[in-house]
């Protein structure tokens, strides 16, 4: 189980005047459109509390406006709470005088926007050292290789003194990311990083960051409002809705058991057959029959995709689905219940 990285308590952002003042009102049973009507603030964030691991990425989902880029925009505190915490490393950033909020920016969190913010008149090797000229210590050589080396690492080896504008958009992001990544920072926070690119693109961007986290293992906070990108990329996922968190769990939480009909539309046309996997469907092996028929059984590996199970069965017509784990030793079986169930759940989203 890996370590909680980033700890939200009890996080409250009011955007207006007195935000003190319209907080009263929220304590007092205020919803979002009751403040804005009556009290004209915006309840930006309510009451979330949220555990974000090392060696994971976490996506963040939701509508716009449900408040995905201000939670974000706490972590670093480049917004300051109404009320609540935030916890870095068990460190109350929320606490932290400039000087320690400069070196945790620097050192610890590092940002990448959807909107590249690269500087047009500086190159590209240029723009990737100037996270390290920020932070200091280091020598200009030592800052040129470094910046050349996470050029290299996200595909750009070549474009080193070319400019900005001379860039694609995907190339431009690959810059803005290896800009984040030359400052070795142990927390990435990507703000919609990858929606203003090309679908076959975004896509290459995706395996570029699943690729890199292999390695380095960092803790990735990435705001998405695709679902698609969320399942494909994420580990867990947290959905907001109107400031407050709604579901935080792994895709399979996500797709089995949407907490409310908000979850549920945005699962609504999932491919659940190729998101979710075999773990997801299977039983412990002391529930299996002892007078299971195994007379045509299969074995699936329990990190495989329920798709793949599909097609076995259809080829195998097996009447006995064991479960393997990943040395290859029984573990479960899948019951034809629990198949047909996923196959056919789509039926009752609609209604619920
Ligand atoms: N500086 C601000 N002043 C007033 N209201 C704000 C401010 N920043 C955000 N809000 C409001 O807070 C809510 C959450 O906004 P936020 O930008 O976090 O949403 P989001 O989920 O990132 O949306 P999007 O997907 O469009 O980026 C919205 O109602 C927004 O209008
Ligand atoms: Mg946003």
């Amino acid at each position: 189980m890996n370590q909680v990285k980033v700890r939200i308590e009890n996080l409250y952002k009011i955007f207006g005047r007195n935000p003190d003042e319209a907080m009263q009102h929220v304590r007092e049973g205020c919803g979002k459109d009751e403040l804005l009507e009556k009290y004209n603030h915006v309840l930006g964030l309510q009451d979330i509390n949220l555990e974000l691991h090392e060696r994971s990425i976490e996506v963040i989902m939701g509508l716009s406006g449900s408040g995905k880029s201000t939670l974000i925009r706490h972590i670093n505190r480049l917004l300051e709470p109404t009320a609540g915490r935030v916890l870095i490393d068990d460190e109350d950033v929320t606490a932290m005088s400039q000087a320690e909020l400069r070196r945790i920016r620097q050192q610890k969190v590092s940002m990448v926007f959807q909107k590249f913010a690269l500087l047009p008149h500086y190159t590209i090797l240029q723009n990737v050292q100037f996270g390290l000229d920020l932070a200091g210590g280091m020598s200009a050589a030592e800052k040129a290789d470094k910046a050349a080396y996470w050029l290299e690492r996200v595909g750009l080896k070549g474009v080193e003194d070319q400019y900005p504008g001379h860039l694609s958009g995907g190339m431009q992001q690959r810059v803005g990311l290896a800009r984040s990544l030359a400052t070795d920072g142990d927390i990435l926070l990507m703000d919609e990083a990858f929606s203003a690119l090309d679908p076959l693109i975004r896509t290459d961007m995706q395996d570029m960051l699943l690729e890199l986290q292999s390695e380095l293992h960092k803790t990735i906070i990435f705001i998405t409002h695709d679902l698609d990108e969320a399942l494909r990329i994420g580990d867990r996922i947290a959905i907001l809705k109107d400031g407050a968190l709604i579901q935080q769990g792994t895709a399979q939480d996500i797709l089995l058991k949407p907490e409310d009909n908000y979850v549920r539309r945005f699962v609504a046309d999932v491919n659940r057959v190729k998101v979710l996997r075999v773990s997801a469907i299977t039983s412990p092996l002391e529930m299996l029959p002892a007078d299971a028929d195994s007379s045509r059984a299969i074995s699936v590996r329990i990190n495989s995709r329920v798709e793949h199970l599909l097609n076995e069965v259809v080829l195998k017509d097996p009447t006995l689905i064991r479960v393997t784990d990943k040395q290859g030793h029984p573990c479960g079986f899948v019951s034809r219940e629990s198949l047909a169930s996923t196959i056919g759940r789509d039926d009752e989203a609609g209604e619920a």
